[in-house]
């Protein structure tokens, strides 16, 4: 594919990390030398109290620093939310946005993460917006009609290929060990690439479409080999260097 992006592999620490697990950004920040950074992104999404000190870790690097979630609103009165524009100003310049543990644990619709991703955009931020189906979906043949409607509506208006990245990341895949076949990736990957030509046109073919969920050093190579997958959304094996590292370099 000619205009093939530049792949993003993504880390996503969750709810884990205090400040001492910034020794593994800095070891990331070693391990991202020039040959590899000429064939891939790397981004780290700390716990929201690590992004600022994760950003001025990470001056120097080429390592991307971004947030887990963020709020619709810019500011006002939201106890224990973070917005767009405080992720920004901590030196942030992505965001996850819709994750299948915020649409779960916070009952969050694809309109609410149509509006996060917006405000992302508005603070300036590119937009990961993760989509995936459940196992009962995809046991019961629904995965490609439930991707294509979260697709559809959680795309931000105003998405393009510079502040738009999609993750499809099948729920039952994420922090099980459980992978789809490679067939499988490749079957919804085109789906989506599909579904974003209809939304964005020309656009469409330079979206970074990540997959995630149980992405391991062991599985990388054959995962990140797909047509249509431009990278990687990684939760468990991005909280140590050696591993995150083992994974980009599926690319070198
Ligand atoms: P996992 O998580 O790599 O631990 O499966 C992926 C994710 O939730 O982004």
């Amino acid at each position: 594919m000619s205009n093939r992006p530049k792949p993003l592999v993504a880390g996503n620490w969750k709810m884990n990390g205090l400040r001492a697990a910034l020794k593994e950004l800095g070891e990331m920040g070693q391990g991202h030398d020039a040959a590899l950074r000429a064939k891939c992104d790397l981004l780290i999404c700390p716990p929201a109290h690590l992004v600022y000190v994760a950003a001025a870790a990470a001056i120097g690097t080429r390592i991307a620093i971004g947030g887990q979630d963020c709020h619709a609103k810019a500011s006002g009165a939201h106890t224990g939310d973070i917005s767009a524009e405080m992720l920004a100003d901590s030196g942030a310049t992505f965001c996850i946005v819709g994750h299948s543990e915020r649409r779960a644990d916070h009952g969050e619709s694809n309109a609410a993460v149509k509006a996060k991703a917006e405000a992302a955009l508005r603070a300036g931020l590119t937009a990961i917006v993760c989509v995936g189906e459940t196992k009962d979906e995809r046991v019961s043949g629904k995965t490609l009609a439930v991707v294509r409607r979260q697709v559809r509506n959680s795309l931000p208006d105003g998405a393009s290929a510079a502040n738009t990245v999609i993750a499809y990341e099948p729920v039952w895949a994420i922090g099980t060990g459980l992978t789809p076949t490679v067939a499988d990736v490749a079957e919804v990957h085109a789906d989506i690439r599909r579904t974003l030509k209809s939304l964005m046109k020309g656009e469409a073919a330079g979206v970074r479409i990540l997959y995630g969920g149980s992405v391991k050093p062991d599985n990388a190579k054959a995962l990140l080999s797909v047509d249509n997958v431009d990278g990687a959304l990684v939760g468990g094996a991005s909280l140590k260097a050696a591993d995150f590292l083992a994974i980009a370099a599926a690319y070198r």
